[in-house]
């Protein structure tokens, strides 16, 4: 029997099973929205802040990482799929295999004064305050905090934070493993960003450019000193 507490460690394994296929599909392009809107979206949206060093929390095989070093930008990319951190290494730039759960017991095991921490599709998972609050802890004072997560009219109803299952179809023909994670709505990405120490500053809905649906939300978060609301 699995329930909800299993959830956790069937996403991440997921991530050992799925390296090899999510691979290829991120790099040859195979997934659409990416490839017409969520990448360049949260490329731009790191660059605009022009951060000195970034740290990309589950960067899967490395493609941001490595877009950002193209644009002098130093990033660090942490993840806690082996297979994955192996392809990334191996495509050139500095990675560290770290799981969330590590992160959170020490977060400096990945270094600190990072002033952009970007999270790419990567927070999937019900408890992600612990995560949030642990990050803010290796960030300057002036850091940014950059989320992008499926949107919820690209997700489907019901709108109500719950745990759902990706199977990947249309990733590409390759045998995938299921990924359970977790929906949240608007409401309650406010609340944790904020109950971690986080202000929102800006939000961004990256959309398919020819039928203008919605695909993606990205959250613009600033460090928040004293619980300000607002961002410098
Ligand atoms: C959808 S992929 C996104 C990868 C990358 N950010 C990108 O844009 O291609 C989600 C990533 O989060 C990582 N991840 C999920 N849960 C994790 C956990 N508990 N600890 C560490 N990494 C985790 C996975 O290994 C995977 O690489």
């Amino acid at each position: 029997m699995t329930g909800p507490a299993d959830e956790p460690a069937r996403l991440l394994a997921s991530w050992h099973d799925n390296a090899a296929a999510w691979t290829a599909a991120v790099r040859s392009g195979a997934i659409e929205s990416r490839r017409l809107a969520t990448d360049a979206a949260i490329l731009a949206a790191v660059l605009d802040r022009r951060p000195r060093q970034v740290l990309d929390l589950g960067c899967g095989e490395g493609w941001l990482v490595r877009a950002l070093a193209q644009r002098g930008v130093a990033a660090l990319g942490v993840d806690g799929s082996a297979p994955l951190v192996e392809a990334a290494a191996r495509a050139g730039g500095s990675f560290a295999r770290l799981s969330y759960a590590e992160l959170v017991a020490a977060p400096e095991r990945c270094g600190a004064g990072f002033d952009l921490v970007v999270a790419n599709f990567a927070l999937l998972e019900e408890q992600i305050l612990p995560l949030l609050a642990a990050l803010r802890r290796i960030m300057t004072a002036n850091g940014f905090l950059l989320v992008q997560t499926l949107h919820p009219l690209a997700a489907g109803p019901p709108y109500e934070d719950g745990w759902r299952t990706e199977d990947f179809r249309g990733f590409g023909d390759a045998a995938w493993t299921p990924m359970p994670w977790y929906f949240r709505t608007l409401g309650s990405w406010l609340g944790v960003l904020r109950a971690a120490g986080f202000a929102l500053h800006d939000l961004r809905e990256p959309s398919h450019p020819k039928e203008g649906r919605p695909l993606s939300l990205l959250l613009e978060a600033c460090v928040s000193t004293q619980g300000d609301l607002s961002c410098p």
